[in-house]
């Protein structure tokens, strides 16, 4: 089988520099996720939950430990092959979603695969666009796609951002709190089509939310924080 989609062993992380230097946010002795997977990370807010996928996407580097996504460990790449690699495997669905607002629905779905060969070469014979529009009727966001993002309601918004991470079959999708705005109906409702694009992408998912309830929907989770040596991945949930 090849490699696990995130495999990282004893990784230490603090905020700040020199004497500067903060206590450890993060102290994880283990946490293996295989390629498939939904796993659900928890935990109460500042905890450190989008600290540590900002490890896992080699935006922040640990003092201590390994990282590897698909085999490659962050630690010995470059920051430009860091870069490359997260363009490459990463669909990063943001708290606020973080789309561009001055690209249109379709641009801002496009915009991966611009940006980043690897995605672009996934769709094979497909184009771009029609890959966009595939993605935009499979989410209901079709009548969306020339217009501004600004224009977009909070769960019109939540789909864009779904289409942008899974477009051009990232290895691993990674949701930081994407339903926290959202009615338990709404939540539900994007969590399936979440599941479903990632499915249909082949990709992995990491998800994650301070809100415990939704963990019965996933494969496996661990509870942050994991300090001082206390591994809590929980495995076989019902
Ligand atoms: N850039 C930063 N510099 C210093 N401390 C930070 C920074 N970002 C987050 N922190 C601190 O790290 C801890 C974990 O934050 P975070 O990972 O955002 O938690 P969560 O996502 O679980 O709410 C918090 O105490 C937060 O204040
Ligand atoms: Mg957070």
């Amino acid at each position: 089988m090849g490699a696990l989609a995130v495999c990282l062993h004893d990784v230490v992380f603090a905020y700040g520099r020199g004497r500067a230097r903060q206590r450890p946010v993060l102290d994880i002795p283990s946490l293996e996720i295989a390629p498939g997977e939904r796993f659900f990370l928890h935990g109460p807010s500042g905890c450190g939950k989008t600290t540590l996928l900002g490890l896992i996407a080699g935006v922040l580097l640990p003092q201590a430990g390994s990282i590897a996504i698909f085999g490659q460990a962050l630690g010995a790449l470059s920051p430009s092959a860091r870069d490359r690699l997260r363009g490459a495997e990463m669909g990063y669905i943001f708290q606020g979603f973080n789309l561009i607002p001055y690209l249109s629905v379709r641009q801002n779905i496009a915009l991966p695969c611009e940006v980043h060969a690897a995605r672009r070469q996934r769709l094979g014979t497909t184009s771009i666009t029609a890959e966009v529009e595939r993605l935009a009727a499979a989410l209901g966001l079709l009548p969306l796609l020339d217009q501004s993002v600004t224009e977009l309601s909070t769960g019109q918004q939540q789909r864009v951002a779904i289409a942008r991470a899974t477009i051009g079959r990232p290895g691993l999708i990674v949701a930081d709190e994407p339903t926290s705005a959202l009615d338990t109906d709404r939540r539900e409702q994007f969590l399936a089509l979440l599941f479903e694009l990632c499915e249909n992408a082949g990709s992995t998912l990491l998800f994650v939310s301070h809100d415990r309830s939704l963990a019965g929907r996933f494969s496996r989770e661990l509870a942050l924080p994991v300090i001082n040596r206390a591994a809590s991945v929980r495995e076989g949930l019902p």
